[in-house]
């Protein structure tokens, strides 16, 4: 049976993830796949530390051993920021590499070039995990594209800022202790502002808008407005008039052809599709011209739900060789 190679890119709380699942599923996707997937190398920053028990040995902090790694397929990456990950995509693509990403920072800027590039080379980018975790509003899109248009779509796409909108309302709990409590989870980024701020689901409906309409509007036109503007006063009032806030993220194709979005807080009563959406949940809306509005509910964030999108990316891109049918 032939052996698919496989570099991880990053090995924080998505990339031991992907690893872990890769092991646990490893028969199974085998079976289905009819081939074996090895991880041959884990790009780090510090590889001395110990961080999954036997995996040192993959440990690099080289990306060019990771590309000279002989019959190298497939690169997750599951890196922080726009660099050095862009440059990383772009020459594993070169190289004749699918690339699965969670990297909603690098991707919602260079997503549609990473994507060109690909196609000049004849490999796939999965992209799955950069929008609303483990939800599959990537190839849910992909799908009723195929005959639909799409021309809204309103999401609540940060899963820290819901679950603290949520724990602060619910239990009380003060704004600093409901995020400590998301960073422990491993929902929140490396840097919460970004949660926190509205930027990191503003990054999420730009990726979202490449795909629907194919471009994103002038980012400086966008606001952007996070939950660090709500107070529990805020909060407590809300409850008490049967309303809650949501962190609401939201683009549309006008009729004179302008794309306008914006980002923030959003006050709704018990009526509003958004109002039962609690914890660390992302929910998206898509409003379509012959399905109607469609929606999909589920978490936002975290290891495994995001982890598991990416080896679904995996399993599709790579399933083509099988014969199954691929949407990528
Ligand atoms: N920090 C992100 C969130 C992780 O809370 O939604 C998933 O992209």
């Amino acid at each position: 049976m032939a052996t698919i190679k496989a570099a991880i890119l990053g090995f924080g709380t998505v990339g031991q993830g992907i690893y872990h699942i890769l092991n646990e599923k490893r028969e199974e996707l085998k079976n289905k796949l009819g081939l074996e997937l090895e991880v041959a190398k884990i790009l780090v920053t510090d590889t001395s530390r110990e961080r999954v028990p036997g995996t040192q040995h993959l440990m690099t902090d080289n990306m060019a051993e990771i590309l000279e790694e002989d019959g190298l397929q497939v690169v997750f990456e599951a890196i922080v920021n726009e660099e050095p990950a862009y440059t990383y995509l772009k020459q594993a693509i070169e190289n004749k590499c699918h690339v699965i990403t969670a990297n909603k920072v690098m991707f919602a800027k260079h997503g549609l070039k990473l994507q060109a590039l690909a196609k000049e080379y004849g490999v796939f980018v999965g992209y799955e995990a950069t929008t609303a975790g483990g939800v599959p509003v990537i190839k849910t899109m992909k799908n009723i594209l195929l005959v639909n248009d799409v021309s809204r779509i309103q999401g609540i796409l940060n899963g820290t800022s819901n679950y603290i909108l949520t724990k602060m309302r619910a239990e009380g709990w003060a704004f600093e202790d409901a995020l400590k409590e998301a960073q422990r989870l491993g929902y929140a980024e490396a840097d919460p502002y970004n949660d926190v701020s509205g930027q990191d689901a503003f990054k999420k409906i730009m990726i979202l808008s490449a795909l629907a309409f194919g471009e994103q509007p002038d980012w400086d036109d966008v606001e952007v407005i996070g939950i660090d503007r709500i107070s529990a006063e805020q909060v407590k009032l809300a409850t008490e008039k049967g309303m809650r806030y949501r962190h609401v993220a939201e683009v549309e194709k006008r009729e004179d052809g302008t794309i306008f979005a914006k980002v923030g807080p959003m006050l709704v009563d018990a009526e509003h599709p958004l109002y039962p959406v609690d914890d660390v949940n992302n929910a998206v809306a898509l409003e379509t011209n012959y399905i109607g509005t469609l929606s999909l509910v589920g978490p936002g964030a975290g290891m495994y739900p995001t982890a598991s999108v990416m080896v679904e990316d995996y399993a599709e891109i790579i399933g083509k060789r099988a014969g199954f049918v691929v949407r990528i």
